[in-house]
């Protein structure tokens, strides 16, 4: 049999890991959040939850992932030497990356639309309200689609080293350097410091339940936790590879880029309409990115002209679809890999199987805004009608993320043993050993980690099913 794919360089791992980390999450659903809920307040408990939380989970999901190098469905079974409750939990790091690469492909296949659309000079339409309600029930949608399935296809195809490596290694310094060079630009608009003003300035009175909630779901999230990415990513690591050191380096640059993007955000919304409040901004990352910001960016051409202004769309909508990409690849990764193992086939193979049923539930899933009755009046629960787009958020992403983040920790401290997870972790990071990391680190994955998120679990199935909130 073959050698399983490894990553070819320590800096080749940290930026595909940073990579499936830095996504359409960082790049408007983290300033929105933080805005609205108490700046500067919200951005220390957002950290705060990075460190004490999210990487405490993403070590114990790269531990898994190196040591039994295996995607999640075999990583769960070879570890527990295939016990039937632990296969549970391995399905469920299987089908949740797959549903939520079909939500997320929806929304990417929207933003490589708004990016054709604004390079070709229709950045006038895309700031006509009306727009995003008609784009995505136009059957545009599934050009748009070939277009990022041929993508990431092309990526895919090409294995772990001349892949996924290859293409984070051009993407997020690409992403990087156009991030930079808008922020650069926008803090040079009017008004702009009175954004950066709003979305720092901590206001700890908006702090509450639902908030605390809301930053520990975004953070979890955004670092990519729950959905197999982190198990699947570190199968692909030697053992010499330090674990630790590189996860709390895709944790920071994770956050950075998060805190970044919200100086690119804010002040950009000042500087159209400066007496701005928190109640104009739009609900949804998606409200945000289509129908928000195109208008400011069509406002622009007052200063730098219509070409300006559509440069400074495009770059915004580039930039926007990298990060989309390189996360839309990690999460894809997630199913291939188990093909592959579990029914011993090629690269090739596996992908166009599990592209194939992508294809076919995403389809069925961007029906869900108009195209198809069925779809889009799929069924209603805590007295809500939901489509089937809704459908496979409420559940896959709201629910069953905490639930397999809840499974790891207790896999790893009750199951697999802290020992064996300490001495995989010192395993190419003997500075790691014995530290007080270590220690906090054994003591919250085996304790109040899992039970926080079992406490996010069941708040949200009382709220999302039975309309019924138990905290907050
Ligand atoms: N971390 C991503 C983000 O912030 C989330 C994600 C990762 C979603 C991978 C899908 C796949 O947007």
């Amino acid at each position: 049999m073959a050698a399983r794919e490894q990553f070819g360089s320590r800096l080749g791992f940290i930026l595909a890991a940073a990579g499936s980390a830095v996504g359409i999450g960082n790049m408007v659903g983290f300033p929105v959040a933080a805005t609205k809920n108490g700046g500067g307040a919200f951005l220390i408990l957002y950290a705060v939850f990075i460190v004490l939380i999210c990487l405490p989970v993403m070590l114990a999901e790269m531990s898994v992932g190196r040591n039994s190098r295996k995607d999640p469905l075999n990583a769960y079974s070879t570890l527990t030497n295939g016990q039937a409750h632990w296969k549970i939990a391995g399905w469920l790091s299987i089908i949740t990356p797959f549903m939520i690469a079909v939500f997320y492909l929806v929304i990417t296949v929207w933003i490589f639309g708004y990016l054709y659309q604004s390079i070709i000079g229709n950045l006038d339409m895309l700031a006509d309200p009306a727009t995003f309600g008609n784009f995505v029930q136009s059957s545009d949608l599934f050009i748009y689609m070939v277009g990022v399935l041929a993508v990431v296809y092309l990526i895919l195809q090409g294995g772990v080293k001349q892949g996924i490596e290859k293409a984070a290694k051009v993407m997020m310094p690409a992403l990087f350097i156009m991030l930079t060079g808008l922020v650069i630009f926008v803090l040079t608009l009017d008004n702009a410091f009175a954004g950066v003003q709003y979305y720092l300035i901590p206001d700890f009175s908006k702090i509450n339940a639902s908030v605390v909630s809301a930053a520990l779901s975004q953070a979890f999230f955004s670092l990519s936790l729950g959905m197999g990415i982190m198990i699947t990513y570190g199968s692909y690591l030697d053992s010499k590879s330090d674990v630790p050191g590189s996860a709390k380096f895709v944790a920071f640059a994770d956050t950075m880029v998060a805190f970044i993007a919200g100086l690119l955000i804010l002040p950009a919304v000042f500087s159209f309409n400066p007496n701005t409040n928190t109640e104009n901004l739009s609900d949804s990352s998606v409200g945000m990115i289509f129908t928000f910001l195109p208008k400011i960016f069509l406002a622009l051409q007052a200063s730098i002209g219509y070409v300006g202004a559509s440069i400074v769309a495009s770059l915004f909508f580039l930039l926007v679809f990298f990060a989309a990409i390189t996360s839309l690849v990690s999460i894809f990764e997630v199913p291939v890999s188990a093909l592959m193992e579990s029914k011993k086939i090629g690269r090739k193979k596996a992908l166009g199987i599990m592209g194939l049923l992508l294809i076919v539930t995403s389809v069925v899933a961007s029906m869900s805004f108009g195209i198809w009755d069925v779809a889009t009046n799929f069924t209603a629960y805590a007295g809500q009608t939901k489509s089937l787009f809704d459908v496979i958020i409420d559940v896959f992403y709201d629910t069953i993320l905490p639930l397999n983040g809840l499974l790891i920790c207790l896999f790893v401290i009750y199951r697999w043993k802290k020992e064996n997870f300490n001495a995989e972790l010192d395993k190419g990071a003997p500075k790691y050993e014995g530290t007080f990391f270590e220690k906090y680190v054994d003591l919250s994955v085996g304790t109040f980690i899992p039970a926080i998120l079992f406490l996010v679990f069941i708040n949200t199935v009382a709220l999302k099913y039975f309309g019924e909130a138990l905290i907050g």
